[in-house]
């Protein structure tokens, strides 16, 4: 008899529920969840966006509603993306004291202010009428200097409007820099800055598209984005350029095809990491679940449990307000 055999089980700590939640080694909290929210000028009723069931293009009204029940859930922060009713070359709507991220901004942080953190998207994509994130060159390339005067706007812009963080998304070379100047000149020094240091040129992206109605009308966006076979140095150089020039936090974006990244990134830096779970992430669990291919909420839970033991601080999701409900 090999009775004694085997001596190692490691099944006896997951043989109950209570064990293996007692057991567990990854944890999700509401407080770590962002939910990413947008806004559009100039609709009467919330508009459903057709790549992302359950998620919607919100009027301000809306808008304040969806955030309180994020808020009532516990979830830990919103950030706002606006759609603009009016579009042109140099996206002159992203830094509009009336326009509507700036108005949306205000109505959130006295709706739920105290209660969570109220951030803001800094880009140019969704107030161009081409679709780019930042201003052309006359050869039709991004022009990154005269971007960043732009960013600088923008993001004084919801600073004043009462944004408590900004989020530049537009992967501009020295964007932080200049707006942590453009914040400390207009006497918002203690406005933190999260920036998306790691974001790379990605298909995920695809449904957001249509939510914030921001696709390139030429083009794309392999210039300005990683790639993703790119060097294996570039994640880890671009997030210690962003906090030479004063990033607070980061953002790996996308989450699950860069757990990786992700990880890289947590064990190099002493500042808070986030992941943002993009759109296409969430359009690829929720199609496969309404065909009945996969568990949905197995499947929402699986996702963020990798990308929390990836290394991440916090995590941007469609499905905050959802899961935060479900931890509780
Ligand atoms: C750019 C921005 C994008 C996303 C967030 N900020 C789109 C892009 O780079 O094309 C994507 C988020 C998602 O897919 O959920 N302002």
């Amino acid at each position: 008899m090999t009775a004694r055999f085997p001596v190692a089980r490691p099944r006896r700590l997951r043989r109950t529920a209570p064990i293996r939640r007692m057991m567990a080694g990854t944890r999700l909290h509401p407080a770590e969840l962002v939910l990413p929210m947008f806004v559009k000028e100039g609709i009467d009723e919330p508009s459903p966006i057709g790549s992302m069931p359950g998620v919607f293009q919100h009027t301000r009204d809306s808008l304040r509603k969806a955030a309180c029940e994020a808020a009532e859930a516990g979830v830990g922060g919103l950030i706002l993306f606006g759609v603009p009713e009016t579009k042109d070359a140099r996206g002159s709507a992203a830094d509009d004291p009336d326009g509507i991220v700036q108005r949306a901004v205000a109505d959130l942080v006295s709706e739920v202010g105290d209660a969570l953190v109220v951030m803001t998207d800094t880009c140019l994509d969704e107030f161009t009428d081409h679709g780019h994130c930042g201003v052309l060159t006359p050869a039709g390339e991004v022009d990154n200097d005269a971007t960043l005067e732009r960013y600088a706007a923008a993001a004084v812009s919801q600073a004043r409007a009462g944004s408590q963080v900004i989020a530049p998304s537009g992967m501009m070379d020295g964007q932080v820099g200049a707006i942590r100047a453009a914040l400390d000149a207009e006497g918002f020094e203690q406005v933190p800055i999260l920036s998306y240091s790691v974001k790379y040129a990605s298909a995920f992206y695809g449904p957001f598209r249509e939510a914030a109605e921001c696709a390139p009308r030429f083009g794309d966006r392999n210039a300005y984005q990683q790639d993703a076979a790119g060097p294996l140095g570039e994640a880890l150089r671009e997030v210690r350029l962003d906090l030479d020039e004063g990033a607070d936090a980061v953002i790996v974006k996308p989450a699950l095809a860069y757990l990786d990244i992700l990880r890289q990134v947590r064990d190099t830096v002493d500042v808070p990491v986030a992941a943002y779970q993009v759109s296409g992430e969430y359009a690829m669990i929720e199609a496969a679940a309404a065909n009945g291919w996969i568990d949905r909420d197995r499947a929402i839970m699986e996702s963020l449990v990798a990308i929390r033991r990836a290394g991440a601080d916090m995590i941007l999701t469609y499905w905050a307000t959802e899961v935060a409900r479900r931890l509780v």
